[in-house]
């Protein structure tokens, strides 16, 4: 069995989205706490009413980031974890942290990375008129939302999109491919060569939404067939 700890930051949608999936799906893990870096994050209280520990690491009380990192990192070790999985989690860590959890950190990033790192990622694919968008779930190494990419969803822009429209469909996708990451990591399933991650015995690392409302595409016209 293996011990999960997720941080986050507020709403706790993802972190939601894993825990059911892990008791639906009898994964060989447990989530055996949420911890967030802010007192009022509304996902304290699923977790809670879930049977989950839970912690506050208030980032206000300490004066740098290194000392914040240190007392998150004590209260993450406190329980244990072979995988810590960053859901909503908006602060940046120093190398230090990055470093203690090499290769069994998680985090899930609201763009088909490398595109549209940071903040207001909705805002600046609208901005960057991309036709699609998505969301990643990836390592994570020392340079902010960078490193070996687990699993993408694709999603499209519709016309008439404001970031609110396109945060909505992105966030459902990453419902999908978040906890399906996190189980592969639990069951084993992942290698790590340099950048790419491969999962063993394989299965579709990348999920399309909303296919079934594409256009059809013209298959005629494309090959040149029936001319
Ligand atoms: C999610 O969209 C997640 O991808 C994003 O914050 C939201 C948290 O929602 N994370 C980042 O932007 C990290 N760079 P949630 O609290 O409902 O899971």
């Amino acid at each position: 069995m293996k011990n999960l700890v997720i941080l986050i930051s507020g709403r706790g949608s993802n972190m939601e989205a894993i825990v059911r999936a892990s008791s639906r799906e009898a994964w060989p893990a447990r989530v055996a706490a949420v911890i967030a870096n802010r007192p009022d994050a509304a996902g304290l209280a699923f977790a809670a009413a879930h049977g989950i520990a839970t912690a506050v690491v208030d980032h206000r009380q300490f004066p740098d980031r290194e000392s914040f990192d240190a007392a998150l990192a004590r209260e993450i070790d406190s329980f244990a974890p072979d995988l810590v999985v960053l859901a909503g989690f908006m602060r940046v860590l120093t190398a230090g942290f990055v470093d203690r959890y090499a290769g069994r950190m998680l985090n899930v990033h609201p763009s088909l990375l490398p595109s549209f790192p940071g903040l207001k990622t909705h805002q600046q694919a609208l901005d960057a008129g991309v036709r699609v968008h998505g969301a990643s779930v990836h390592f994570v190494t020392s340079q902010l939302d960078h490193g070996p990419i687990v699993a993408q969803a694709v999603v499209p822009v519709r016309t008439g999109d404001d970031p609110a429209a396109l945060a909505a469909r992105v966030l459902e996708a990453e419902h999908v491919i978040y906890p399906r990451a996190v189980r592969w990591f639990v069951e084993g399933r992942l290698a790590l060569d340099g950048l790419r991650v491969t999962v063993t015995p394989p299965e579709p690392q990348w999920f399309f939404a909303d296919e079934a409302a594409a256009a059809p595409v013209d298959t005629q016209s494309i090959t040149g067939e029936g001319t």
